[in-house]
């Protein structure tokens, strides 16, 4: 991809699933990563294998992307690490099995919100104006397909990735003439420990699981992580210069139906 060499970005949730794929994909792109986490062992971990392989390429950060003064903090830490910062991966994100409204208690439907959407509003008021310093880059906020369509028995993780997709097409209104282009990635389900931890299933049960959550993908199989890494490094990438505002599935085909 071109246009990612030399540069710096931080990628939310980078400890596990979609944001540890999307770290190497960027380190193997010859960009800098900081590597945010609630988990500093699993920011540690992601960056210094990343390190060993590319060395100076990742630095761990610890963060709660819903604490506006650690966001902030973790904004400062890429900056002056690298000298600068390009772009935003926001892949910090849970799931919950809440139910239906009726079910969902309010710590879930708070605590979900303020995860998946209220995370997109912090990291963007910290490192916007940084990226804008840097002459311009690129924001992508994970949403799912779950942000077109719903499952009955999530109303909160359905009304946060709706609000992820018109949050982004805000966000790439608004810093259009910044240079600042902001798109959205919507995954079917995938195959990460996200998906393994909802379905709390272990060995075949859990390999069963999965499978019956890929029948309805016609491309026949879950979401792979680095499919959504490929499509994280071209967004960030100068060649999708001309795209900003969009939500583009990777799914396999699920959206289709
Ligand atoms: N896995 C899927 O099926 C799937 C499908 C579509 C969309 N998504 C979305 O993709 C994103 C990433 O999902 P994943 O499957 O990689 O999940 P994951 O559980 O594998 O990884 C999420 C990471 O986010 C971190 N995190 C959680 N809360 C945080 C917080 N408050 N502050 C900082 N970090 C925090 C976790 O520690 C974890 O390392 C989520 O937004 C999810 O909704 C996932």
């Amino acid at each position: 991809m071109r246009g990612l060499e030399g540069n710096t970005y931080i990628v939310t949730g980078g400890g596990s699933g979609l944001g540890k794929a999307t770290c190497w994909r960027l380190a193997e792109e010859g960009a800098k990563v900081g590597v945010l986490d609630l988990r500093k062992s699993a920011a540690e971990e992601i960056a210094a294998e990343i390190n060993a392989q590319f060395p100076g390429a990742a630095v761990a950060i610890e963060a709660d992307v819903t604490k506006s003064e650690a966001v902030k903090a973790g904004v400062e830490v890429a900056v002056s690490t690298f000298g600068g910062l390009h772009g935003v991966v926001n892949c910090a994100g849970i799931a919950l099995g809440e139910g239906g409204v009726v079910e969902c208690t309010e710590k879930s439907w708070d605590l979900m919100m303020d995860v998946n959407v209220k995370s997109i509003f912090l990291t963007g008021k910290y490192a916007i104006p940084e990226i804008i310093k840097a002459g311009g880059g690129s924001v992508v906020n994970i949403s799912s397909v779950f942000g077109f369509v719903v499952n009955p028995d999530e109303c909160a993780y359905a009304a946060s990735k709706g609000a992820v997709i018109n949050l982004t097409r805000q966000m790439a209104l608004q810093h259009a003439t910044d240079g600042v282009r902001v798109n959205a990635i919507c995954p079917a389900d995938a195959d990460t420990p996200l998906i393994s931890n909802l379905l709390g299933k272990e060995g075949e049960a859990l390999i069963e699981a999965k499978a019956e959550l890929a029948a309805p993908i016609p491309m026949g199989h879950l979401t792979k992580p680095e499919d959504v890494a490929s499509a994280v490094a071209y967004l960030l990438s100068s060649d999708s210069a001309f795209i900003t505002g969009v939500s583009l599935p990777v799914d396999g085909g699920f959206l289709v139906k």
